[in-house]
């Protein structure tokens, strides 16, 4: 597969249905080097509007199937956005000589998919992280919580769409998380071992880097809001809000990130033969005793790729291809110089159970390419229905992002837009980026 030369066009398949896809597709569609987008079967209105539906549920029990339609439709590059299937192995199943795949194998991706095996490598790398432990049993796992007197949070080790964590506050919560993942199994096979580690505190931040697998490329750094209240209250969600740069990392600081992480990620996987090639999301904590790893993702964020993909300057489709194919260092992009901000439009009950199928108004359409724009609305859970009726299909329903000259004019600005978006039962946080806003204020 390596230095396969990008073809003068190429036609793409998207694989992903929510914010994330929605605004990668945005960026694809204007590369010079597309010929046709291909998005996922179940894809929400924003994306129908970019590409056209795969015929067919995509995924491996139908590889047979998707093969001949492949061949059929002559697709020369998928770009995978979710972390379930490259879990599954869909970049090992589908990548062929003359045909890459965006993402890593199932064996990079277990950095995400197995958090036990994330601690192993960073313990084995000396990657800064909080101090923890896996325990395999349920007897084992209550004992070890009740022994410790430190707050701590407890991590199914498996994937489950970001809701296998429990920040706990003291040994109760603790063993109501434990016995939550090994006794009722809430997350099934997910929760069937446990992480358990000390709680950090300090502000996170999101750090994604492309790699080719040798060469790494750090992206700006992103602040993802994940509590559902104002003043980051109540429980954590997939992400509220979202907004890029941070000024709380320099470039100096982003270059310790990439010496004393994400390096000895890439080498230490290289030395048990594993090749990385794709997107490594670091999410960090930055405490008092410097920035620790809370966890690795091996995909883009969400929403962290809206306000990415609203600053990206360059031909995404290209710095993707350059990425799969092992050449990243020929990659050209940049980033605008302003600040984006998303702001998520949830439904009522999100991140708990909420009501599908409400109509929702007031959404503006990405333009394609052409006349650039400074504000858009990703889609993320919404469904096109007849009489071009769109209506909601999830609790993270719509991205309103952003650009601005400062983190306070995107933020109002995305805002703004997120009050334009109309749905029963329709709610956002109207601070993102508050932390920072406020950092200079000192309570006397
Ligand atoms: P994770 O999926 O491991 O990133 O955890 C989800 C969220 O839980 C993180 O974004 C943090 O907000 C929180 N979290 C995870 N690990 C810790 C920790 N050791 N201390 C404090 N908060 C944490
Ligand atoms: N926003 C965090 C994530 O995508 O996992």
């Amino acid at each position: 597969m390596s230095f396969l030369p990008l073809p003068e066009k190429v036609n793409v398949l998207l694989v992903g249905s929510g914010g994330r896809e929605h605004a990668l597709a945005w960026r694809i569609r204007q590369s010079p080097h597309l010929g046709k987008l291909w998005v996922d079967n179940n894809a929400n209105a924003g994306l129908l509007a970019l590409g056209t539906a795969c015929p067919e549920e995509f995924t491996l029990k139908r590889k047979y199937y998707l093969e001949r339609w492949m061949a059929q439709e002559k697709i020369g590059f998928i770009v995978i956005g979710p972390e379930g299937p490259l879990a599954d192995g869909m970049v090992d199943a589908l990548a062929t000589p003359d045909r890459p795949v965006f993402g890593p194998t199932r064996a990079a991706a277990r950095l995400e998919w197995d958090k036990a095996y994330a601690k192993t490598i960073m313990r084995q790398t000396s990657i800064p992280t909080a101090e923890g432990r896996v325990l395999t049993t349920l007897s084992a796992a209550l004992a070890y919580v009740t022994e410790r007197d430190e707050p701590c949070v407890v991590k199914a080790t498996g994937l489950c769409a970001g809701k296998g964590v429990t920040v706990c506050k003291d040994k109760d919560e603790a063993a109501i998380a434990v016995r939550k993942c090994m006794e009722s199994k809430e997350f099934g096979d997910a929760g069937s071992s446990v992480v358990i580690e000390e709680r950090l505190e300090g502000q996170e931040v999101s750090v994604l880097a492309l790699v080719d697998g040798r060469t790494i490329t750090l992206l700006d750094t992103c602040q993802d809001h994940k509590q559902v209240g104002e003043g980051d209250t109540g429980p954590n969600t997939g992400g509220m809000g979202a907004f890029c740069p941070t000024p709380l990392m320099s470039d100096a600081d982003l270059q310790l990130i990439a010496r004393d992480v994400f390096v000895p990620a890439v080498d230490g996987l290289r030395r048990q033969g594993i090749e990385f090639r794709g997107v490594l999301f670091v999410g960090l904590m930055l405490t008092h005793a410097g920035p620790k790893v809370l966890e690795f993702n091996c995909r883009f964020g969400d929403p962290e790729t809206q306000v990415l993909m609203a600053r990206f300057q360059g031909d995404l489709l290209k710095t993707l291809w350059l990425t799969a194919t092992g050449r990243l260092e020929e990659a050209e992009f940049d980033f605008d110089p302003r600040v984006a901000c998303s702001v998520i439009v949830c439904s009522d009950g999100y991140p708990g159970p909420i009501e599908k199928g409400r109509v929702i108004t007031g959404l503006l359409p990405l333009d394609s390419g052409g006349a650039e724009s400074d504000q858009w609305m990703f889609q993320a859970s919404t469904k096109l229905e007849k009489r071009k009726k769109i209506v909601t299909t999830g609790g993270r329903v719509v991205g309103a992002t952003c650009l601005g000259k400062t983190l306070a004019q995107a933020s109002a600005l995305a805002t703004n837009l997120a009050g334009s978006v109309k749905f029963e039962g329709a709610f956002f946080r109207s601070d993102i980026g508050h932390r920072i806003l406020r950092r200079r204020q000192i309570k006397a």
